[in-house]
């Protein structure tokens, strides 16, 4: 394991302005997007779409790394280049989800653990030589008022986060370690706080052991936020300050960078909070983000699949990557939105 290495392109990713592209939705979670403007999904509306994202002009002064899925990975532009080839061309890292996505956890109702550690390094190496300098595995945390998660849904799933990370550093890929607990549900929060504490203790707890190099990581945490259906919501600053308050609690300084998921949030509200927490610094590490939904939600409602709304779309994610890029360094303002129009 070459630390230095793994540690520069951590901070590449996270350069100044930059952050992630999560482009790594799997065949279901695709298809769900695409239901929601009536587009069948196929290999060919698959990819067509991803291309739309990757050769947005100027996005490449706000990312410093997409997450692709295994199909993706293997596709390529219209005109023949694959699109790992078209991102580092550009400027940006290629990354490749590797878990194999979240099964229940035996013994544990309502509980879910990752499946997808074996065979991981022979897929490590095979993705390397493809072009893929960073991976992703994402943990689910389910969370409830009360008992779940259980000392036992955390545990397993942080292990297995500390195992892909190894197995990640050992062949030179830089693992994004995603512990997400989610924000379906009625809990307030200060239990988002408690339940996300446990894990990031936990988690860093376990890397440690594991021999994992934090240089040579990024954290992909949710923020701390109530649940969806909790009557009492939370300001901007609420958030802000729970999420640093919690982080600076349990992530260690050596790590590059911490890029937030951004699940199921809007994505005007997951800009502004970014804005704030950096607002509030200087921090140990770059807060960056790493968004999904947040980045992809407004292209696909401009493109609905259609080729004549492509330079629509292009606009709205290349709008949507400079309002993050502006959350970086906290000049973002919600006035800045109306520029969508
Ligand atoms: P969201 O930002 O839509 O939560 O997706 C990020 C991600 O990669 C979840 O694994």
């Amino acid at each position: 394991m070459n630390i230095d290495e793994l540690n520069q392109v951590a901070r590449a990713i996270v350069a100044e302005r930059k952050g992630i592209l999560a482009a790594d939705e799997s065949g279901p979670t695709i298809k769900k997007r695409f239901d929601a403007i009536q587009l069948a999904s196929s290999e060919e509306s698959r990819r067509r779409y991803r291309e739309i994202l990757f050769t947005t002009e100027g996005v490449e002064q706000y990312l410093g790394g997409v997450i692709l899925y295994d199909e993706t990975l293997r596709q390529s532009t219209r005109d023949g280049v694959p699109f790992a080839e078209l991102l580092s061309r550009r400027g940006i890292i290629p990354g490749i989800k590797v878990d194999k996505g979240s099964k229940a956890l035996a013994l544990h109702p309502g509980e879910k653990i990752t499946e997808g550690l074996d065979g991981l390094r022979d897929r490590l190496v095979e993705y390397r030589q493809m072009g893929a300098r960073f991976a992703k595995w994402r943990a689910v945390i389910e969370i409830d008022e009360h008992t779940i998660p259980s000392a036992c849904g955390i545990r397993t799933n942080t292990h297995a986060l500390a195992r892909y990370a190894a197995l990640c550093q050992e062949e030179g890929i830089v693992p994004i370690v995603e512990p997400e607990v989610l924000m379906d549900g009625t809990h307030g929060i200060a239990r988002c706080e408690e339940v996300s504490s446990r894990v990031l203790g936990k988690l860093f707890r376990e890397l440690d052991a594991q021999g994992v190099a934090f240089e040579g990581l990024l954290l992909k945490p949710n923020m701390i936020i109530p649940g969806m259906k909790c009557p009492q919501q939370a300001s901007v600053q609420q958030v802000a300050e729970a999420t640093v308050r919690c982080l600076k609690r349990h992530v260690p300084a050596a790590v590059p960078g911490i890029v937030f998921l951004s699940g199921g949030q809007s994505a005007e509200d997951a800009t502004d909070h970014l804005n704030a927490m950096n607002n509030m610094g200087p921090h140990p590490w770059q807060l960056s983000f790493s968004y999904g939904r947040a980045l992809q939600a407004p292209v696909l409602a401009a493109w609905q699949g259609q080729e004549s709304r492509v330079e629509k779309a292009q606009q709205a994610f290349l709008l949507r990557c400079r309002l993050n890029g502006l959350a970086r360094t906290g000049e973002y303002g919600r006035e800045m939105e109306k520029e969508a129009g």
